[in-house]
């Protein structure tokens, strides 16, 4: 089965009007990757405040915009909280639901990050599902179990439209990746799990890793089993470091 790997930058809460200056230049160098058959998508995800102004730069270009989180309503009383209708509307194509910060900061459970990615999918929207274990529960020989628990509580209905990132909260932001066997391990038991969850259309979905991804360590992750791209935070801040991660697919 072919999945055509994805490349998403989680902007996470950086970046100010003026910053459309480096997405100008995502849009650039994903166009030349574009052209020279890259098999990638490329996607970014800004803070809510600037998605509507990306999505006017990125229209026809090979980026699309995606939100970092959503409510799981379409309107109603909820101060501050962004409808995935929203996100749709501002021009959004995808959206992050259940990062590890917002479960942790938010107290995001499995059962609201799967209300939200149900939301995603209401909205007409991708739900890229953001699971992952702790050191202490991978020391713990406990990192299958959590993800596993996770997976079962956090994916929607559908297996179209949905995709996950696997994200050891000990590689976020650190420096520290798992060693790629370990990745091709998790990415194994995601795939047998979606498997298990939607049947054949499990192995649809694509599953991207994440966690210190740089473009100095990307090419021996993306060439891991069962990875489909990566959603990266920090390095995705810069142009020229996120598009030489998604050039590992040219
Ligand atoms: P990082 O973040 O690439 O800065 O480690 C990844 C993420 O949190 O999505």
């Amino acid at each position: 089965m072919a999945r055509r790997p994805l490349v998403a930058g989680n902007w996470k809460m950086n970046g100010l009007s003026a910053s459309i200056a480096e997405l100008d230049k995502i849009i650039v160098g994903a166009g030349a990757l574009a052209q020279r058959s890259a098999n990638v998508d490329v996607m970014v995800c800004p803070p809510a405040t600037l998605i509507a102004n990306f999505a006017v730069a990125a229209r026809g270009s090979n980026v699309a915009i995606g939100g970092q989180d959503c409510h799981a309503l379409s309107a109603g009383a909820f101060t501050g909280d962004i409808a995935a209708e929203m996100l749709r509307d501002a021009g959004a194509q995808a959206v992050i639901v259940g990062h590890s910060e917002r479960r942790q900061y938010h107290g995001e459970t499995d059962a609201a990050v799967r209300a939200k990615a149900q939301a995603a999918h209401r909205a007409g929207l991708l739900a890229i599902v953001c699971v992952g274990e702790t050191r202490a529960e991978r020391d713990g020989g406990r990192a299958r179990e959590v993800v596993g628990a996770q997976l079962d509580g956090s994916l929607p209905e559908n297996a179209a439209a949905t995709l996950v990132a696997y994200e050891p909260i000990w590689a976020i932001g650190t420096g520290l990746t798992p060693h790629p066997s370990d990745v091709a391990d998790m990415h194994g038991f995601i795939r047998t799990r979606l498997g298990a969850r939607f049947g054949e259309a499990g192995e649809t979905v694509r599953i991207l890793y994440g966690g210190s991804v740089k473009a100095s360590n990307a090419k021996e992750l993306m060439a891991t089993a069962n990875v489909d791209g990566a959603l990266v935070g920090g390095a995705s801040l810069v142009a020229g470091e996120f598009l030489a991660i998604a050039g590992v697919y040219r």
